[in-house]
C-alpha cells in the first residue's frame, strides 16, 4: 500500500452509466464505461477507505474488500445514493447519471410492425447530486464530475461547482481524441472553490489518486478551520 492515509474514512463512488428502459428490452444509455469510478475505488480501497461503489452498468474487475452493489437506472440509483449517503464521509459522484428518461415505458417489447416508429418522449431526471448536497451534514464532502464539451467547459464546471454547492468538480472535456469515455486515459481538472487543478492525460488510477489526495487536502483546510 502507497500509504493508509483513507484509513477511518468511509466512501462512496458512484460509477457506469444509467440505463433508462424505452420498453421491456430497450434503453436510452450512454457511453461511460465506469472506469473512472472504479479506479477511485480501487485507489481509496488501497489507501485504506471502506468503500461502497454504486455501478450502473459496469462490466469491469471487481477490487476485493471493495462492496459493490448493482444498479440500472437513474431512479434505482438515486434510492441507492439516498440509502448510502448518510454514512458516508466522502462522495465521489462519477457515474454518468441520464438527465432525461422515456416516460412510462411499456413493460412488454414496442414491436416493430405495431404501425409508424414511436417517438420517444422523454421526461427531467431528478438530480441525485444536488438533492444530497444539499442535505448533507457538516463533515461530509461532496465530489461531482462534469463531462463538458470543448471552450467554456471550465467555467461551466465553476457553474456547477457553486449551483450544486459541491466541494469540489473533476471536468473532463469530452471533445478530446483518447481520453474521457471508455478510454484507459483521462485528462481533468479538479476544480475547488480555493483552487484549480490541471492533471495533465494519465492512465485513470493516476487520476483516481491525485483526485484523493484533493479530498484529504480538503478535509484537512476544512477541519483546520
Ligand atoms: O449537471 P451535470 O449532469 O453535468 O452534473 C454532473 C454531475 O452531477 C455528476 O457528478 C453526475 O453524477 C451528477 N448528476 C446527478 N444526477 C443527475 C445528473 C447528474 O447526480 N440527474
Amino acid at each position: 500500500a502507497k500509504r493508509a492515509d483513507l484509513a477511518g474514512l468511509r466512501i462512496l463512488v458512484t460509477a457506469g452509466g444509467t440505463r433508462e428502459p424505452i420498453d421491456s428490452v430497450r434503453f436510452v444509455g450512454n457511453r461511460s464505461s465506469g472506469r473512472m469510478g472504479f479506479a477511485l475505488a480501487e485507489q481509496a480501497a488501497r489507501r485504506g477507505a471502506a468503500v461502497t461503489v454504486l455501478a450502473a452498468n459496469v462490466a469491469l474487475e471487481r477490487t476485493p474488500g471493495v462492496v459493490y452493489r448493482d444498479v440500472e437506472t437513474a431512479a434505482q440509483l438515486a434510492d441507492a445514493c439516498g440509502e448510502e449517503f448518510p454514512r458516508c464521509d466522502v462522495l465521489l459522484m462519477s457515474a454518468a447519471v441520464a438527465d432525461f428518461r422515456p416516460v412510462a415505458p411499456p413493460d412488454a417489447k414496442i414491436k416493430k410492425d405495431a404501425g409508424p416508429p414511436p417517438a420517444i418522449e422523454l421526461e427531467a431526471t431528478p438530480d441525485i447530486l444536488l438533492a444530497l448536497a444539499a442535505q448533507r451534514r457538516p463533515g461530509q464532502t461532496v465530489v461531482g464530475f462534469a463531462a463538458e464539451h470543448g471552450d467554456g467547459a471550465l467555467d461551466f464546471a465553476r457553474g456547477k461547482l457553486a449551483r450544486k454547492r459541491l466541494d469540489a468538480i473533476v471536468v473532463n472535456d469530452i471533445s478530446q481524441p483518447g481520453i474521457g469515455f471508455d478510454t484507459p486515459d483521462n485528462e481533468v481538472t479538479i476544480v475547488a472553490p480555493d483552487r484549480e487543478r490541471p492533471l495533465p492525460r494519465a492512465p485513470k488510477g493516476e487520476i483516481a489518486a491525485a483526485i484523493l489526495d484533493e479530498v484529504v487536502r480538503l478535509r484537512t483546510t476544512a477541519t483546520a478551520d
